[in-house]
């Protein structure tokens, strides 16, 4: 299939086209809602479907649905059972109906940098976590890193007080609802691919994410400025159905899980730099970014730190010590 890779190949709305397969090859169908290209998520699909479309080629050929195109979140999950999509990659924020243990990497101002994220993700209890929902029939292939977020409103943000009464984007989660509410603003769940026409139009006043999120999807244009709160983790856990990795020759999915092994770790070591970067094209765009002094980070840590006691039970407490522990 190499002269049929259509990488690159952009309509006006950035959808890139599918690779075409080949009869007999194994199609593997990659749906997920971020921009395909300048995003980590998104050059990580990207890189997966290069190498299996080269490597695998006339065994397996992968298509990527990027910007939710195809499905949002939700219902992507119900297509992994159903057989319509192979790969999904939601955030860890998403998973709510399925286990309440991926609640721990929600907890805010939990880990201090990527570094730690790495040491949790990677350790045993991180591991252990791949196999929470295989009860369902899912299974966690690994996780792959987005960063740490940051809040924007329409109006300047320095102290959680300037918080209090506005509306907040936030994914499907209670930790995210009890995270704002803790600040005496209000939060509403809301579809990824919604988020922008929601605070364009005023329906929530502010949300909170990644620079690579809201550089990719310009959420910046329609905020009065970002600030560095650094409060939260948004990290995905790339997920199949057991069925369809049974389903699979043995050697076929030997070469994929190690295709995949090895692109998610180079995705990873690159996460970092491309929210950097983004960063940095935000400030270019002229887009205040605040950032806080100690003080003022202090002040938003004792406000939200203390919804972790009300999500303890769900995530087991063996599962944050060995978060905390991570940071050292
Ligand atoms: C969000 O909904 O804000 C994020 O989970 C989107 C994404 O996939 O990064």
């Amino acid at each position: 299939t190499a002269a049929t890779v259509a990488a690159g190949m952009f309509t006006a709305t950035q959808a890139v086209a599918a690779e075409a397969c080949d009869p007999g090859e194994v199609v593997i169908k990659f749906s997920h809602v971020v921009s395909a290209t300048g995003h980590p998520k998104g050059d990580f699909a990207t890189a997966l479907a290069e190498r299996i479309n080269n490597e695998m080629n006339g065994k397996a050929c992968m298509q990527v649905f990027p910007s939710s195109q195809l499905f949002d979140d939700d219902k992507v999950m119900e297509a992994l059972l159903l057989g319509d999509v192979q790969i999904a990659a939601p955030s860890l924020a998403k998973f709510e109906a399925y286990t309440l243990k991926y609640r721990v990497f929600d907890l805010p101002f939990l880990f201090s940098d990527m570094d730690a994220v790495n040491k949790f993700t990677q350790g045993e209890k991180g591991q252990e976590l791949l196999g929470a929902m295989s009860d369902i029939g899912f299974v966690g292939l690994g996780y792959v890193y987005n960063g740490i977020k940051h809040f924007s409103a329409n109006k300047p943000l320095v102290t959680p007080a300037d918080a209090a009464g506005l509306k907040f984007r936030v994914q499907t989660s209670d930790v995210a609802v009890a995270m704002i509410e803790a600040m005496e603003a209000n939060a509403q769940k809301l579809a990824f691919k919604e988020v922008y026409g929601a605070l364009q139009t005023g329906v929530v006043d502010g949300q909170e994410n990644t620079w690579s999120n809201i550089y990719t999807k310009k959420f910046f244009e329609v905020q009065d400025g970002i600030t560095e709160t650094s409060h939260q983790l948004l990290s995905y856990l790339a997920v199949t159905s057991q069925e369809w990795l049974d389903s699979l020759d043995p050697e076929v999915r030997d070469q994929f899980i190690t295709i995949f092994t090895e692109v998610t770790n180079d995705a990873n070591a690159r996460s970092s730099a491309i929210n950097e970067a983004n960063k940095q094209k935000i400030i270019e765009a002229g887009v205040e970014v605040r950032t806080l002094t100690p003080e003022q980070r202090q002040q938003w840590v004792d406000v939200m730190k203390p919804v972790w006691g009300k999500f303890a039970d769900d995530i087991g407490q063996d599962v944050i010590d060995a978060a905390v522990a991570a940071n050292n």
